[in-house]
């Protein structure tokens, strides 16, 4: 196992390309299976989960190949089986079941279990799958998913869920007549979705709003598609020239999608700015803390509720951090504290008390965005910090030694 190895201090200046997105490339691979000829993608980033989503493609049928960047897909003989061995390293592999349903009518998909971050069901996937035509059975901890030719609904979520649009999104492509998602998520990610969709023939109305309406054909044509930059990649950086007191341009950078996030970062006193070659982001120290609650987009990403934790350990004053999305997000609190932050949890709440400084430790990772959230502590430690189990920040962060270290970091990567 890797572990990184930060020597902190020292302000980060220059800049950095944000990379493709992680979230929205995941739906978008897997909505490959919805086609019959190849297509291409660009802007993919080179990161675990994408390589466990490769793999399964590969695994459902599909033909992968890498050259110069860009990966092609190319849909075969389709099998409908997705182990557990997979999805039990990346939960987004339920993704392949809406469109394995569309395109072949059954799909036997290993139920994901619950995650360091809370027990996170697929019922609104299922419930919507049914209400489309599809019928369930719990096998040996496998979904059974059987149906004729899936047919339009009307499907309202009892929550925004990301994963759940995207399912039924590309299952509606392919179904047969129309279908209306109400109460859908409005995440970029699930727009970037649609706009391949559409890009591809499908006929969807209303991404990026709450209700989202889909009329299905009966084929999807293949196009060349690039996925929108990392707007979680982007606002852990823009984070990261807050805490080290540093200035960064971030190129690519989804200026849009990171509204929430700019605004508070501004709240807490940090210059953030759109500039014509990127986003600019200084500290104008010193920074204040802010109150800050987790909500489905265009809330604040609950994506990025730890890092902006880890920059208000060393703001001034006290803010409360609220969590609504994930009963348990908060694994990075102890190893913050460990670090000095003054930091205490109150059911799915937690107040932050700024303190002057943080001094380095051995930490651990026990998530992707909890890990990064140490990172950033890190790099504003005094002394040395020693992040291991950083697998989950590999899973998401595309280089992240490497486009810290190109801005000043002192920070390396070693085997345990
Ligand atoms: C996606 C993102 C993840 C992000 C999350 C919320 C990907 C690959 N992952 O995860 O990084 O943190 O959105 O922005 O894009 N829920 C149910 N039943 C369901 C589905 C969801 O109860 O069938 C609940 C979840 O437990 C959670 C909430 O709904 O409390 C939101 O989850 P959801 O939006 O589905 O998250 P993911 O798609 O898994």
């Amino acid at each position: 196992m890797d572990k990184l190895v930060i020597e902190g201090g020292v302000p980060l200046t220059g800049s950095i390309e944000v990379s493709g997105s992680k979230n929205a490339a995941l739906p978008i691979l897997f909505s490959s299976i919805l086609l019959t000829d190849p297509v291409c993608f660009r802007n993919i980033p080179n990161l675990r989960d994408i390589h466990t989503t490769l793999k399964l493609l590969g695994m459902l049928g599909c033909a992968c190949e890498h050259q110069k960047g860009r990966i092609t897909v190319t849909p075969g003989n389709l099998l409908p089986e997705a182990p557990y061995d997979l999805v039990r390293t990346m939960r987004a592999s339920v993704l392949c079941l809406g469109p394995l349903l569309a395109r072949i009518g059954h799909a036997r998909v290993a139920l994901p279990g619950g995650c360091a971050i809370g027990a996170r069901p697929v019922d609104q996937h299922l419930k919507g799958l049914e209400l489309m035509g599809a019928r369930f059975e719990l096998e040996k901890g496998y979904i059974l998913g059987r149906c004729r030719k899936l047919h339009g609904a009307r499907i309202t979520f009892d929550m925004p869920t990301v994963g759940g649009t995207e399912n039924l999104l590309m299952a509606a492509a392919l179904a047969e007549g129309e279908t209306i998602l109400e109460n859908a998520a409005r995440e970029p990610e699930v727009v970037d979705l649609a706009n391949f969709l559409i890009a591809c023939g499908a006929r969807i109305e209303g991404q990026g709003t709450s209700r989202i309406h889909v009329m299905g054909t009966n084929g999807l044509r293949s196009v060349e598609y690039a996925v929108m930059p990392d707007r979680i990649e982007a606002g852990t950086f823009l984070v990261a020239a807050g805490i080290t007191g540093g200035e960064l341009l971030l190129r690519q950078c989804p200026v849009n999608a990171l509204e929430s996030v700019i605004l508070k970062l501004q709240d807490m006193g940090m210059v953030v700015s759109a500039t014509p070659a990127g986003v600019l982001a200084k500290c104008a120290r010193p920074l204040r803390c802010v109150d800050v609650t987790t909500k489905p987009y265009p809330g604040f990403p609950t994506d990025m509720q730890a890092q902006i934790m880890a920059l208000m350990c060393l703001a001034e004053g006290a803010g409360v951090v609220e969590e609504s999305i994930f009963e348990n997000r908060f694994m990075h609190v102890p190893e913050l504290v460990r670090m000095g932050g003054n930091i205490r949890i109150s059911g799915h709440t937690v107040m932050v008390r700024g303190v002057r400084h943080l001094t380095g430790a051995q930490v651990m990772a026990s998530d992707l965005r909890g890990g990064a959230a140490l990172v950033l502590a890190g790099l504003a430690a005094g002394g040395i910090t020693e992040v291991s189990r950083i697998y989950h920040l590999d899973r998401g962060y595309e280089g992240i030694e490497d486009k810290l270290a190109a801005v000043g970091a002192r920070i390396r990567r070693e085997k345990e």
